[in-house]
């Protein structure tokens, strides 16, 4: 019985530590801690998605007022703050730029991002969006340490500054200072990452609160159970 609970335990404690750390490039992923059920975090990460990526990626997988209910805002909130590009709210996350003009733009069409969490990973997306860095050879003049060439242009460089890297180390090094300081910019990615992730899994927010019953249930149950099991054999030994 001993081992068994240590089993349970142990099983427990490796579900909730993150594991991944590398990306499959080789690439070194810094680790965001995320709370899905934060809601003042992803109301700011619905915030920045819809004022500097909804421009260019969709979320057409997401209605507004799905969002909105799921992360404690009311329809008029919603329509007020977080609806530049549509004005019902019962529309998807789509965008009015059309797909060849992208392609013409940026050499290829910004991928819808309603599930990239899942594809990428918190941690990926994390770090991808603190990477940007000044590369002269590129069109845009800069590229991303996480994802090489890539065809988005570093569209928070005015939060972040930019980075450069440094010759000898290639470690990334401050070029041009930000608005924010190096921790808000962190605290900015890490709620508009927690919203990404929203986006990826929308019913893990309700599955979470779930199973905080679903586990006291299963406490008093084995209270109940082991008192039982207690009185009947109470007499055998
Ligand atoms: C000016 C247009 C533009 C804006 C604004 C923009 N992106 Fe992008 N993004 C792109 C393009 C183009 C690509 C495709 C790059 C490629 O595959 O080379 C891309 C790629 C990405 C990827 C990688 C997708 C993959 O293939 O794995 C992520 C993640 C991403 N963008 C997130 C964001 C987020 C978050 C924001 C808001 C902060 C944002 N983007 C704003 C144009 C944009």
């Amino acid at each position: 019985m001993k081992i068994l609970i240590l089993a349970i335990f142990i099983n427990l404690l490796y579900l909730s530590s993150g594991s991944v750390i590398a990306s499959g490039d080789g690439v070194y992923l810094d680790k965001v801690d995320i709370e899905i059920t934060d809601k003042a975090s992803l109301q700011r990460g619905a915030k920045i998605f819809v004022n500097y990526c909804l421009s260019c990626h969709q979320a057409s997988y997401m209605r507004y007022n799905r969002m909105g209910k799921d992360i404690g805002l009311t329809d008029r909130q919603v329509i007020e703050n977080l609806m530049f590009a549509s004005n019902k709210i019962g529309d998807t996350m789509t965008i009015a730029m059309r797909g060849k003009d992208a392609k013409k733009w940026f050499g290829m069409t910004p991928p819808d991002l309603s599930v990239i969490s899942r594809a990428r990973g918190t941690d990926w997306l994390y770090t991808y969006l603190r990477t940007f860095y000044l590369d002269e050879s590129k069109i845009m003049g800069t590229n991303n340490a996480t994802f090489k060439n890539v065809g988005m242009p570093h569209v928070l460089w005015k939060q972040q500054g930019y980075l450069k890297k440094e010759d000898k180390t290639n470690d990334l090094i401050s070029a041009t200072k930000g608005i924010i300081t190096e921790h808000e910019y962190d605290i900015m990615i890490k709620d508009l990452t927690n919203f990404l992730a929203y986006l990826g899994e929308p019913s893990k927010i309700q599955r979470l609160s779930l199973a905080k019953w679903v586990l006291l249930y299963l406490v008093l149950f084995f209270l109940v159970a082991f008192s039982m099991k207690k009185s009947f054999w109470k007499d055998v030994s």
